[in-house]
């Protein structure tokens, strides 16, 4: 059997500047570093705004911090007349490791289709790039096809195309839980993350579907992380505004099972 490695994401939008993020990742691996013995087994990873990239990149490998880092987006295409798009080889060569593809945000203000989602997961796979495929209902969507049904469909969309053995990560995202307050219940988590996960084996087969951390996000914050860690299908969080406080998401990759 596999042990998936607990992944805790901080999806920190558009906040922080490059200067604030410099400072925030240093006090970040400052406070992880004490703590790594007792929590041990996480992999803690940021996700700032591509301006902060360069300066988050430099600070890490300088200092060895042990932070993973990934941009929110990435541009369907390789390279060429796409003014203000940003390439995957690009992040690959700022030593990202991952990107987020698919963000409720990006499918709602950005009209990113189905469609667009999977060309932007197929790029990502290109340049070497783990994808964070975000997958989510509406509290409509909820109450007309119930909880999996469009989670389950948009992964499905976005794996398109995809075979072999790839790494990618999965976040369930419900949207009413985004900036909520109102998380999803630990079993409603667990509902979706399983349904998720047996069309992971549907499509990329049993070992890759075992390999593959499925996240929760949604006001997710240090009082609930333990709770949805407990369940046997949720590898991990998708923090948002929780990723922007120091101490908060600090203890956060610290849960306790
Ligand atoms: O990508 C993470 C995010 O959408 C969840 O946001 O603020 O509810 O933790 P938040």
């Amino acid at each position: 059997a596999h042990k998936r490695v607990p992944f805790i994401a901080g999806n920190w939008k558009m906040n922080l500047d490059h200067l604030q993020s410099i400072a925030f990742v240093q006090k970040l691996a400052w406070s992880l570093k004490d703590a790594r013995h007792d929590f041990g087994s996480a992999e803690v990873a940021v996700f700032p705004p591509f301006t902060d990239l360069r300066s988050v990149q430099t600070l890490i490998s300088a200092d060895k911090l042990e932070l993973a880092f990934g941009a929110q987006d990435l541009s369907a295409h390789d390279s060429g007349a796409y003014t203000g798009e940003i390439s995957g080889a690009f992040l690959k060569a700022l030593d990202c490791q991952y990107v987020i593809i698919g963000h409720s945000e990006r499918r709602t203000l950005h009209n990113e289709t189905d469609e667009v989602v999977a060309a932007k997961v197929a790029a990502a796979l290109r340049h070497g790039l783990v994808p964070v495929i975000c997958v989510g209902e509406t509290a409509e969507d909820l109450e007309k096809h119930g909880a999996s049904a469009v989670p389950v469909a948009q992964l499905r969309a976005a794996l398109a195309g995809v075979t072999g053995a790839v790494d990618i990560v999965v976040a369930y995202e419900p949207v009413w839980a985004i900036g909520s307050g109102q998380a999803a219940t630990p079993d409603q988590a667990e509902q979706v993350a399983a349904k998720l996960r047996e069309t992971l084996v549907e499509i990329l087969g049993d070992d890759v579907a075992a390999a593959t951390r499925v996240l929760y996000g949604g006001s997710v914050k240090a009082a609930n992380i333990a709770s949805f860690m407990r369940e046997p299908n949720v590898d991990g969080a998708l923090v948002g505004g929780a990723s922007l406080d120091l101490d908060e998401f600090a203890s956060i990759s610290r849960f306790h099972k």
